[in-house]
């Protein structure tokens, strides 16, 4: 593939303690216009490889850019700044604010465009423009991933990192989250998500990755990864399909 580059982590090794380190030469590369998956078994440090990315816990050794340029140690909003947004696996929606205001946090960089990314996000889940000013506390479990991602969206991202977007949700539901992400992903967003739902996860991306112990255990195409005995073995059958 020659399209760009837009995040490359190369062979990280990271933790959450010093000496204890939970990812072990762990790789990945996004392409812009790709999504990209990584599933792997609980524990396998997927979180943590996306907290990483973002700056969210120190990196020992190894590199990531963004553009090809060094990202390491860049606070959160630096990240944001520069169009990388995260929708984390817990906790990612302020439970006290309504939709319109965890939306409005979702902005607070650029308030002046708050109307016409609103806009963009409820266009795309329109459940939230007609749920506006109730709180996000309320909502459904369906409901509260699209109000994580539609808050990441606000700032208009180029790069998204979703940690198990359909985590929780009914059969119905996840299929609706899949779909979302396909259509952000064509409004222009490259796409890093982790995944439990390893299937329908592949089935979406250009190529995944395979975390096992904090390393990379395969990397290729969603489809051919689909495919192969040993990941079908080792981790498809074991995983929600
Ligand atoms: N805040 C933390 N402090 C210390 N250790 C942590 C912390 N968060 C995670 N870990 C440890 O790091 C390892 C990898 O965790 P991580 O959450 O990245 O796994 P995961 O692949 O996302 O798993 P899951 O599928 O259950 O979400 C685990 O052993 C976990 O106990
Ligand atoms: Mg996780």
């Amino acid at each position: 593939m020659s399209a760009e580059i837009l995040l490359e982590a190369k062979e990280v090794i990271a933790g959450y303690t010093p000496g204890v380190n939970i990812l072990n030469n762990c790789s990945l590369t996004l392409h812009r216009g790709e999504i990209i998956g990584i599933i792997g078994p609980n524990g396998a440090g997927k979180s943590t490889l996306l907290k990483a990315i973002f700056g969210l816990l120190s990196v020992q050794s190894g590199s990531i850019t963004h553009c090809g340029e060094s990202i390491v140690g860049k606070l959160a909003h630096e990240l944001v700044e520069r169009g990388i947004g995260y929708v984390p696996q817990r906790d990612n929606v302020f439970p006290s604010l309504t939709i319109m205001e965890n939306l409005e946090m979702g902005i607070y960089l650029k308030p002046t465009q708050f109307r016409e990314r609103a806009d963009f996000v409820e266009n795309m889940f329109p459940r939230l423009g007609e749920r506006r000013t109730q709180r996000a506390g309320s909502l459904s479990g369906g409901e509260r991933q699209m109000l994580a991602m539609g808050r990441a969206l606000m700032m208009n991202p180029e790069v998204l990192l979703l940690d198990e977007p359909s985590a929780g949700l009914s059969p119905v539901l996840q299929d609706q989250v899949f779909v979302r992400i396909r259509e952000i992903n064509k409004a222009g967003v490259s796409v890093v998500m982790v995944e439990q739902n390893a299937r329908r996860c592949l089935q979406i991306c250009s190529r995944g990755y395979v975390l096992d112990q904090g390393t990379n255990a395969y990397a290729d195409t969603g489809d051919k990864l689909l495919h192969d005995p040993k990941v079908i073995e080792l981790y498809l059958g074991t995983l929600a399909s």
